[in-house]
């Protein structure tokens, strides 16, 4: 059996957690292959609003598997919190909520480290959650790192300490005012590891393979967004993991041959929270519209996202990347009553006019230009068709399903789980 994918096309946040939930009644098993406490995936039904951040989007429906991936970093202070927000839903999460050993864990001191490198770029920060996502991932690749499975042999606090004992000198070094103390944090820490080590840690590449073989569906989220991919975004200010396709392969131990559907989600606009160029970014009430009526606050961090124009260079960049087969729009609601449209379908460089992503997307080298299409007026939150759609929406999908070569198989139309339209 295949795995499907799905995967964020712009800087995160289109809606990977709303429609996870949506698909996961198609799966068996929901595995998260890279990122970690970074994420925050929204899921509303029932008049509920959950925000997961480690945990799989598929954790409330009561056949998943739930995994959490070998390429996923975990703290296990803020996976604890999760699981306690999960209690009161009765979800018998022990049974169906596996994690990886090979998956790296985020100490403390990663997070305050992240602080600390943060606090040292001054204007040039990258703008992180802050979350110790950077640090960690340094560690694993400079082969330093703390895995899960290494929790349960007996000379892991040793490796612990010596790991920590090097990021107090590197926290030294950067000479910038960070308070804390490493004694309560730790306390936190080992406690949050001894809730950890109560689920069921797995050799996940091993279970796939197996889960496979049995003729299981298989459905990868990703987290982030294309553009904030390591190597395909906008560096060097992105997440240090690859948040695109090939990152399913090494964040599972998934076989390149065995990805079968890409599904890649964007929503109609385009947003970012952070640091780092947005060539479409507004600042005037159109932004202001779209920050407003789409409530683009991060579910991380509570911070305003930027807000602009969809972007279909940086759209159609995403698609190849990421060989995406389905696509899928989020949002079209929050655009009602806008009196026109503008999307970009190219850039002006170094003079030129060009279709494809520049080695530098700064506002000084590259200039949008923009193809206006109509608004719409109607209240698209009540729809449960796509026949209801009215003309102008029908006419900017089409454009866009031309622009893309790829069709647009769902159109979210709220935050929602019922607010979905299959086209
Ligand atoms: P993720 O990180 O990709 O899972 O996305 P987030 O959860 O961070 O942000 C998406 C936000 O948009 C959440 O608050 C969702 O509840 C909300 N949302 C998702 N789809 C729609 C939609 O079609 N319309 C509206 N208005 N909100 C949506
Ligand atoms: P989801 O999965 C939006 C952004 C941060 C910052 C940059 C680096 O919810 O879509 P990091 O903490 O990784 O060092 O931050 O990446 N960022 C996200 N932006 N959605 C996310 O995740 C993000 N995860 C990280 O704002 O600009
Ligand atoms: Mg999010």
């Amino acid at each position: 059996m295949a795995v499907d994918l799905l995967l964020g096309l712009q800087w995160g946040d289109e809606g990977k957690g709303k429609i996870v939930d949506v698909l996961t009644k198609n799966y068996d098993i929901i595995a998260r292959f890279q990122g970690g406490p970074n994420a925050g995936h929204t899921l509303e039904f029932d008049g509920i609003k959950h925000v997961l951040h480690t945990i799989p989007s598929g954790i409330f429906h009561e056949n998943s598997i739930n995994l959490v991936g070998n390429g996923v970093v975990i703290d296990p202070v803020i996976f604890k919190k999760e699981l306690q927000n999960l209690d009161k839903f009765n979800l018998d999460y022990k049974k169906k909520l596996f994690i990886s050993r090979k998956a790296h864990l985020i100490l403390p001191t990663h997070r305050l480290l992240d602080a600390a490198s943060e606090a040292s770029k001054g204007k040039a920060k990258i703008g992180s959650t802050l979350k110790g996502i950077g640090p960690t991932y340094m560690d694993k690749t400079g082969r330093n790192g703390i895995r899960v499975g290494d929790t349960e042999l007996s000379d892991w606090k040793e490796k612990y300490r010596a790991l920590a004992n090097k990021h107090e000198a590197m926290i030294a070094f950067y000479n910038v005012d960070i308070q804390y103390n490493l004694k309560e944090l730790e306390a936190e820490f080992f406690s949050a590891v001894k809730t950890l080590k109560e689920l069921t840690f797995i050799d996940s590449e091993e279970y796939l393979h197996q889960a496979q073989k049995a003729g299981k569906t298989i459905l990868a989220e990703g987290a982030q967004g294309s553009l904030l991919d390591i190597d395909f975004g906008t560096y060097p200010y992105v997440t240090s993991s690859n948040t695109t396709a090939a990152g399913a392969c090494t964040g599972l131990g998934v076989a390149p041959g065995k990805i079968n559907e890409v599904f890649g989600i964007f929503k109609a606009y385009t947003t970012r929270v952070g640091s780092g160029p947005f060539p479409t970014e507004l600042f005037d009430d159109y932004g202001k519209t779209m920050g407003k009526v789409g409530n683009e606050f991060g579910a991380t961090t509570g911070r305003p996202r930027r807000c602009g124009w969809l972007d279909l260079v940086a759209l159609k960049y995403a698609v190849q990347v990421n060989g995406v087969t389905q696509l899928m729009m989020m949002k079209g609601d929050v655009l009602s009553g806008f009196d026109k449209l503008k999307v970009c379908t190219a850039y002006k460089y170094k003079g030129e006019t060009i279709t494809h992503l520049p080695y530098n997307i700064e506002e000084e080298n590259v200039q949008p230009i923009y193809t206006e299409l109509p608004g719409w007026k109607e209240d698209l939150t009540k729809m449960n068709n796509a026949s209801q759609f009215p003309k102008a929406l029908n006419d900017y999908i089409d454009f866009l399903e031309e622009a893309l070569e790829v069709p647009i198989k769902i159109v979210s139309v709220g935050p929602d789980r019922t607010q979905t339209i299959h086209r």
